[in-house]
């Protein structure tokens, strides 16, 4: 079993699901979650650690000097747990070189938008502004640049004419719940991994264009599962 740390500073229903998914249905017997780390300690994420029992490593920035410093005192508070991957899940901060090449082809972070469009915060308001006709999620490696690894799964859904931020949020977080478990099961099976910046899916690399014909199909969705 892939031992997992998960890193939220919100809600934390990325992080649920994930959680689900090892007690219940995909990764089960396949992954677990043995750690979760939070850059705020009143993360909402944090409770439902609690509940189950997980172990939290919280830490704020204000305490700690600089970015590496911070990062650096993560590293050893983690090191204890030997995580074989790490699933950034609303964790609303960037990660250095530090962190980074610590973990490096271990980190994937779940990005609200078809990157490479819309990197960063406020995604949906930006497809609504833009009246884009669709919109999505996407799983990715980490590297050291805001949300730009290289991009494993992406699902999308069709922007309707009187969507709001949270009617058009909602439907994207459904499509994260399961995009989110299907790549960490194919990282813990040994299946995907970052070769020289690009995923690796059983040894062919994934390749990704921007011609999506396919509404509310998950893209890549050729696994045998
Ligand atoms: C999700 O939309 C995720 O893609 C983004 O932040 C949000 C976090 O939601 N990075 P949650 O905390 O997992 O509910």
């Amino acid at each position: 079993m892939k031992r997992l740390a998960v890193f939220l500073s919100g809600r934390g229903s990325n992080f649920e699901a994930l959680l689900e998914a090892t007690i219940n249905s995909e990764l089960k017997g396949v992954a677990q979650i043995v750690v979760v780390h939070s850059n705020k300690p009143a993360a909402g994420g944090l409770n439902i650690a609690r509940a189950h029992g997980i172990p939290s490593v919280i830490l704020e920035p204000k305490q700690f000097a600089d970015r590496p410093t911070y990062e650096t005192a993560l590293i050893e508070a983690l090191a204890p747990f030997q995580c074989d991957l790490v699933c950034l899940a609303g964790y609303m901060r960037i990660l250095s070189q530090v962190f980074v090449r610590e973990y490096a082809g271990r980190i994937l972070n779940i990005h609200p938008s078809l990157l490479p469009k819309y990197p960063g915060l406020h995604t949906h308001e930006q497809v609504l502004t833009n009246r884009d006709k669709e919109h999505g999620a996407t799983v990715h490696f980490v590297i050291d640049a805001l949300d730009a690894g290289p991009k494993i799964l992406q699902s999308k859904v069709s922007v309707l004419p009187n969507d709001t931020v949270d009617e058009l949020s909602a439907r994207v977080l459904e499509k994260e719940h399961i995009l989110y478990a299907r790549a960490v099961k194919w990282f813990c099976e040994d299946r995907l991994k970052m070769d020289k910046e690009k995923a690796v899916l059983d040894g062919k690399p994934l390749l990704f264009d921007n011609d999506y014909n396919d509404t509310d199909k998950d893209i890549r969705d050729d696994s045998e599962d």
